[in-house]
């Protein structure tokens, strides 16, 4: 009898256990899938590209958010065709206000279709914006507002291992890449007013010595700091000059561009010297004069690199996999009434 009674229990005992584990297997599973990983949309995304920004096509052959950046469920198209099922519509404005493009108003658009204003040039590079009132969805650009938020470049936690030499052998001492140079812009006359004080190194267009892609970052690099002017000071707009040929090239930028707190929130902590610091071009220069005297001092802009390293965005279908990633937090029904005052608020 006890014998019988304590091989029931055992019976109960197992069924219960398979079943708790059944259940806690599809509890983990559940957690897991909608709790954990809210990033997981639950079926497919497609995502088409209405024209290549600057007309310049990349391959989109396979599933490459996934093989690529590892975003699954992501679906690229630059193939019109597909625009009757596409969840997504995105448009690059510099074609559409160009007249090089534009948008299929001779289509049915569906319902549940959500188009993108795409952009990541300053508000007075993106022109004729009046004329796209009242169309757009999601605005996918630089500000970290719009609802697709693509930067030029990202600090992100835990150290590069790159241990720059930090006073290696610069021969000059600050150094600027400037393609178009238009005096009225606030970049120029910080420029003309430093130049007073110190020798800078200018390169680009404008001054007929322009750099190829291979000898930029090598070039920067010679000089103790680089000027990562921006062509517009408005907000967010903190373009490759600072992540790419500051930053890449591994000298300290002297920024000029959105304010102080942007960079001290966007870029990593200790990394930059901004304009504004200085109450005269005369005191600036003075500053950078005595960083390039004193290894320690300047050392100091490369602390950073132990405990931060940086990201920087260059290839289109890494920023449009980015709107799967979004996707399920986007707002589902929103209009931009008046895209212009949004691009210059
Ligand atoms: C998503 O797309 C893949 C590849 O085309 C396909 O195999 C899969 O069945 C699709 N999933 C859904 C839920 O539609
Ligand atoms: C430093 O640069 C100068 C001029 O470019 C070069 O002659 C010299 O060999 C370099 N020194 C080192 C240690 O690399
Ligand atoms: C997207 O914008 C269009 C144009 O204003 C609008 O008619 C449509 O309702 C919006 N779609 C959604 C899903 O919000």
């Amino acid at each position: 009898m006890a014998i019988c009674r304590s091989r029931a229990f055992i019976l109960v005992l197992l069924f219960l256990s398979s079943f708790s584990s059944l259940y806690f297997n599809l509890l983990a599973k559940k957690l897991f899938l909608h709790e954990f990983n809210p990033d997981v949309p639950q079926r497919n995304i497609s995502i088409l590209l209405w024209h290549w920004p600057f007309g310049r096509p990349y391959r989109l052959d396979g599933d490459i958010c996934h093989k690529m950046y590892n975003i699954s469920h992501c679906f690229l198209t630059d193939n019109t065709s597909a625009f009757p099922t596409a969840d997504v519509v995105v448009f690059h404005h510099q074609e559409l206000s160009k007249g090089r493009s534009s948008l299929p108003f001779d289509l049915d658009r569906p319902a549940s279709q959500h188009w993108v204003w795409l952009s990541l040039e300053p508000p007075v590079n993106n022109e004729r914006l009046k004329h796209f009132n009242g169309l757009f969805n999601w605005t996918m650009t630089y500000r970290r507002d719009a609802d697709i938020h693509i930067p030029y470049g990202r600090t992100m936690q835990g150290g590069d291992d790159l241990s720059y030499p930090a006073a290696p052998n610069r021969s000059c001492l600050v150094s600027w890449v400037v393609s178009k140079y238009q005096p009225q812009q606030s970049r120029s006359s910080v420029y003309q007013r430093l130049n007073n004080h110190i020798p800078i190194e200018v390169y680009g267009m404008w001054n007929k010595r322009p750099l190829s892609r291979k000898k930029l970052l090598p070039t920067i690099a010679k000089c103790f700091f680089y000027l990562a002017f921006e062509n517009s000071e408005v907000t967010d707009y903190i373009s490759e000059k600072l992540w790419r040929n500051a930053f890449q090239a591994g000298v300290v930028p002297v920024v000029l561009g959105p304010s102080k707190a942007t960079y001290e929130t966007l870029a990593p902590p200790r990394s930059f010297i901004h304009v504004t610091d200085f109450d005269t071009t005369a005191d600036l220069s003075a500053y950078l004069k005595h960083l390039a005297a004193d290894k320690q001092a300047y050392e100091a802009y490369f602390q950073w690199h132990r405990t931060h390293r940086i990201k920087t965005y260059t290839d289109w279908r890494e920023r449009l996999c980015q709107i799967c990633v979004r996707y399920p937090h986007l707002p589902a029904n929103k209009v931009y009434q008046d895209l212009e005052s949004w691009v210059y608020s």
